[in-house]
């Protein structure tokens, strides 16, 4: 019996698209899998390249989940067997239109009862932002089985630099010979087609997945180093984009000057705060490393960060 499975997606760059075609590839062309491909189209296009006032103006929306409007998406009545539901990472939390998709009404009729497999692309911060996913998607009655997350190449110095870059000015290259290109390195996006394979062989298996299908397979990897930091930003976030959002709507000029004053408070807690906490982290998880590691493999489910399976799949 053909299995459908839809496919959700929005990509500024590019590159998202190119993780979820890696993705499907072994899955184009099998004859008893249908692929059903949206893509999530803002009624008002985002920018890309951003300004840097426009993109830092676009944080109280995305972290309060408030969605950006969207086209909207056209309801076949296909009951979907499987969701691939692939979304970028804005502030520590779902992309505004990824937001918008969760929250629209084809997600409400469509996604419920449904097994979902998360895929994101990001710089390196995304576990508040899928448990932000998580909780939309209980909503809907949907059914998290996997998480599959890829993100930039380089060290977290480096991506702090070199990702900001590539979203203000739209280049990826090399910098002054020390960071790496922008964004997913393009052999962990060809190698993200062993997670298609798995799924295809999942679905042979006759009803609609319950369990994951991509455990094995090192589909997320969590650094425990983020875990405090992303919570003590989306704390951060959420207090100014409150006032924010007080001032005015997005995009308009009476909120820019607080923006601007936020982003000289942020520059002012990394050169200070942030590396005194770094070392205080240092030392808490040191202290407390069955903690971190229990917090670790929570925000690591559903798939878990395994590779016994991966050779299966690939030859590395
Ligand atoms: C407004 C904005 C905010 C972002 N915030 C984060 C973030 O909090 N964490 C993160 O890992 N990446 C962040 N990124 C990077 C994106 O997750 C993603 O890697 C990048 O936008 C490329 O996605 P694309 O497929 O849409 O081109 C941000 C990007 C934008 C444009």
């Amino acid at each position: 019996m053909t299995k459908h499975i839809l496919v959700v997606s929005y990509s500024q760059s590019g590159q998202l698209y190119a993780i979820k075609d890696s993705i499907l590839e072994p899955l184009y062309g099998e004859e008893t899998v249908q692929i059903h491909e949206k893509v999530i189209k803002p009624v008002e296009p985002f920018p890309f390249p951003w300004n840097f006032i426009t993109f830092m103006d676009t944080f109280p929306e995305s972290v309060y989940l408030d969605p950006c409007a969207i086209e909207p998406i056209k309801d076949e009545g296909i009951e979907y067997d499987l969701v691939i539901f692939t979304y970028q990472v804005w502030f520590l939390s779902p992309s505004l239109p990824a937001t918008a998709f969760l929250k629209s009404e084809f997600a409400k009729q469509r996604l419920k009862n449904t097994p979902v497999i998360t895929v994101i692309g990001c710089r390196n911060m995304w576990i508040m932002a899928q448990e932000k996913v998580k909780g939309m998607l209980e909503k809907l009655g949907a059914k998290l089985i996997d998480n599959i997350v890829l993100v930039d190449q380089g060290s977290s110095l480096a991506t702090f630099i070199t990702t900001p870059r590539w979203m203000m000015t739209g280049k990826k290259d090399r910098l002054w010979g020390i960071f790496p290109p922008a964004g997913v390195s393009p052999r962990e996006i060809k190698n993200a087609r062993r997670f298609g394979e798995a799924i295809k062989r999942g679905l042979k298996s006759g009803a609609k997945p319950d369990e994951p299908l991509c455990r094995g397979l090192g589909a997320v990897e969590v650094d425990v180093r983020l875990i405090k930091s992303e919570q003590i930003a989306t704390k951060s976030f959420r207090i100014w984009g409150k006032l924010i959002r007080k001032l005015g709507k997005r995009g308009e000029m009476k909120r820019k000057p607080v923006v601007m004053l936020y982003v000289l408070f942020l520059l002012l807690i990394i050169v200070t705060v942030v590396p005194i906490n770094m070392v205080v982290q240092m030392v808490l998880r040191t202290l407390n490393k069955e903690q971190f590691r229990r917090k670790k493999e929570q925000y690591e489910q559903p798939s878990g960060s395994g590779r016994e399976r991966v050779k299966e799949f690939l030859d590395e």
